[in-house]
C-alpha cells in the first residue's frame, strides 16, 4: 500500500477516526476540474522558468488529461486514506507517469494551492450566480412592465397605506437584486487574485513567475504577501455576506408571495407546478416552494456565521481551520442556484389578480393622505390638514363606510375648503397618477425605471 505524501516523519499509521475527521475528499473533491486547472499552470511555468524538464511537463499534461477524464467518467479511485482532493490527484498522476508526478509540487504547498483552487471555483460560482440573478431581473421587469398600471395597496406595518403599483412594487426587488449583483461584481474584485507562489507561507527559493501563472489561470493580479495569501478567507465572508442579504430579498419576496396567494389576500396565484398537495387534505394547494426559499435563509445565514467564526482567532499563517471553508461555500452556492433559478421561474407563471387587490384597496381609507394634500394645496398647513382628514376618517369608520363614501357635505363639515372637486383625489388612479416624479409609483414613473433598467441590463 502506498505511503502517505508526509508519512516519512512519522512512527504509526494515522489513528482511523482521525484519519476520517483530518479527510476532506469527500467534499473537496468537487475541486478536481479547478485542482488541474491549477496544477497545470503551474507546472508549465515551472518548465517556463527551467525547473521542471519539457518531457515530465509532457507527462504531467498526459497524465492530467486521464485525470480529468477518469473523475469526468466517475471512475477517478478517490479514497479518503490520500486525504482530500490534492493528494489523490498527485498520487493518482503519480501511478499514471511515475517521477514526473512527484515533481509537480516543486515550489508548491497545499496550502497555496487550495487557496487557488477555491478561488478559481469560486470566481466561476459567481459568474454563474450572476447570470441566473440576471434572468430573475430580466424577469422582473417583464412582470412589471405587465402589471405597471395595476393598482394595489402598499402596505406599512401590514396594513393599508396607500396606493401604489404593482409594476412599482415588483421593481422595489429590482432594485434589491440589482444591488446584490453589484457586490457580486465587487467581491469577484478581491476573489480574483492568486495566492500560487506563496508555498506553504513563506514563499518559495526557486525563481518562480507568479504573474504568468495569474495570468494563465485569469486572475487580475497575484496576492501581494505570502503569509496573507495562504490564510486569507476574506473574500470567502464577502461572498457569504453577499450571499445572505440575497437570501434575506428571496425570503421577504417569498414571504409576500405565501401571503398574497392566501385566499385571504388572493393578491396573485401561483402556477401549480410550484405548490404542493396535502396527504390527508384533499382540498390543499400549499406554497411549498416560497417557503422552502424563505426556509433555505436558515442554512445561508449560518454559512456566513460559521465562515467568520472559522476566521477568528487564527494565528498567521495557514492552520487547518480553513479546511472548514468548504462545506459552507459550497452549500451556499448550491442553494442560492437553486432558490434564484426557482424564483425567476416561479415569476413566470405568477398571475396578479387585479379585481383582488383593487377589493383590498377599496377598504382602509388608502387615500386619507391625498385628501391632505389637497387641503394643503387649498392652503391649509399639513399638520392642521392631517387633523382634519384624521377626523374625516374617524367619523367614516364611525358610520362603516370608507372616505370616498362619505358625502360632500359630511366631507365639507371637517373644512370648508373642501369642494366638490375632491372626489378626484379620492380614487386610487388619480393617487398613483400623481407621484410621477423619479422613484414614484405612477404608472409612467414606474414605465420610466423599467425602460431604464433594460437599458442597465
Ligand atoms: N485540505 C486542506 C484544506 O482544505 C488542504 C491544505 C492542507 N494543508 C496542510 N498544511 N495540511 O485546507
Amino acid at each position: 500500500k502506498a505511503a502517505k505524501a508526509w508519512s516519512g516523519r512519522f512512527n504509526e499509521p494515522l489513528d482511523r477516526l482521525a484519519q476520517r475527521f483530518n479527510a476532506s475528499v469527500d467534499f473537496d473533491k468537487r475541486l478536481a476540474a479547478f485542482d488541474i486547472e491549477g496544477s497545470l499552470a503551474h507546472a508549465r511555468m515551472l518548465a517556463r522558468v527551467g525547473i521542471l524538464p519539457a518531457a515530465d511537463l509532457a507527462d504531467i499534461e498526459r497524465g492530467m488529461g486521464q485525470i480529468a477524464k477518469e473523475v469526468h467518467d466517475g471512475t477517478f479511485p478517490w479514497t479518503i486514506e490520500r486525504e482530500d482532493v490534492h493528494l489523490n490527484i498527485e498520487a493518482r498522476l503519480t501511478d499514471l507517469v511515475g517521477d514526473a508526478g512527484k515533481r509537480l509540487h516543486t515550489a508548491r504547498s497545499r496550502n497555496d494551492q487550495v487557496a487557488t483552487d477555491i478561488r478559481l471555483w469560486l470566481r466561476s460560482e459567481i459568474d454563474a450566480l450572476t447570470g441566473v440573478l440576471k434572468t430573475l431581473r430580466g424577469r422582473l421587469l417583464d412582470s412589471a412592465e405587465a402589471d405597471a398600471s395595476t393598482l394595489m395597496p402598499g402596505f406599512t406595518h401590514l396594513q393599508v397605506a396607500q396606493p401604489v403599483t404593482f409594476g412599482h412594487h415588483l421593481m422595489a426587488y429590482y432594485e434589491m437584486f440589482t444591488r446584490d449583483a453589484a457586490r457580486l461584481a465587487d467581491c469577484r474584485k478581491r476573489v480574483n487574485r492568486l495566492p500560487l507562489g506563496a508555498s506553504a507561507l513563506a514563499g518559495t527559493s526557486y525563481p518562480i513567475d507568479r504573474e504568468s501563472v495569474a495570468k494563465e489561470l485569469g486572475f487580475d493580479g497575484v496576492c501581494e504577501n505570502s503569509l496573507d495569501a495562504v490564510s486569507d478567507r476574506d473574500f470567502a465572508v464577502e461572498f457569504l455576506a453577499a450571499a445572505a442579504l440575497m437570501q434575506a430579498h428571496v425570503s421577504r419576496f417569498a414571504e409576500e408571495l405565501i401571503l398574497w396567494s392566501n385566499p385571504r389576500f388572493g393578491f396573485v396565484e401561483l402556477a401549480d407546478r410550484f405548490c404542493t398537495g396535502s396527504s390527508i387534505m384533499p382540498q390543499k394547494k400549499n406554497p411549498d416552494v416560497p417557503e422552502l426559499m424563505r426556509g433555505k435563509t436558515g442554512r445561508v445565514y449560518g454559512s456566513l456565521f460559521a465562515m467568520l467564526t472559522i476566521i477568528k482567532g487564527q494565528p498567521l499563517a495557514y492552520n487547518k481551520d480553513n479546511q472548514e471553508d468548504k462545506e459552507p461555500l459550497f452549500d451556499t452556492a448550491d442553494t442560492l442556484r437553486d432558490v434564484l433559478t426557482l424564483l425567476a421561474e416561479l415569476l413566470g407563471g405568477l398571475k396578479a389578480r387585479p379585481d383582488r387587490m383593487m377589493a383590498a384597496l377599496a377598504e382602509g381609507h388608502a387615500t386619507a393622505t391625498d385628501l391632505a394634500d389637497y387641503l394643503v394645496r387649498k392652503g391649509l398647513p399639513f399638520r392642521d390638514a392631517h387633523e382634519v382628514v384624521a377626523r374625516a376618517v374617524r367619523e367614516a369608520v364611525k358610520l362603516g363606510k370608507e372616505l370616498p363614501a362619505l358625502p360632500l357635505a359630511t366631507l365639507k363639515s371637517f373644512s370648508p375648503l373642501v369642494g366638490d372637486d375632491v372626489f378626484a383625489v379620492l380614487t386610487p388612479e388619480g393617487s398613483v397618477a400623481s407621484r410621477s416624479h423619479i422613484g414614484g409609483t405612477a404608472p409612467s414613473a414606474v414605465k420610466a425605471a423599467i425602460a431604464r433598467a433594460r437599458k442597465a441590463l
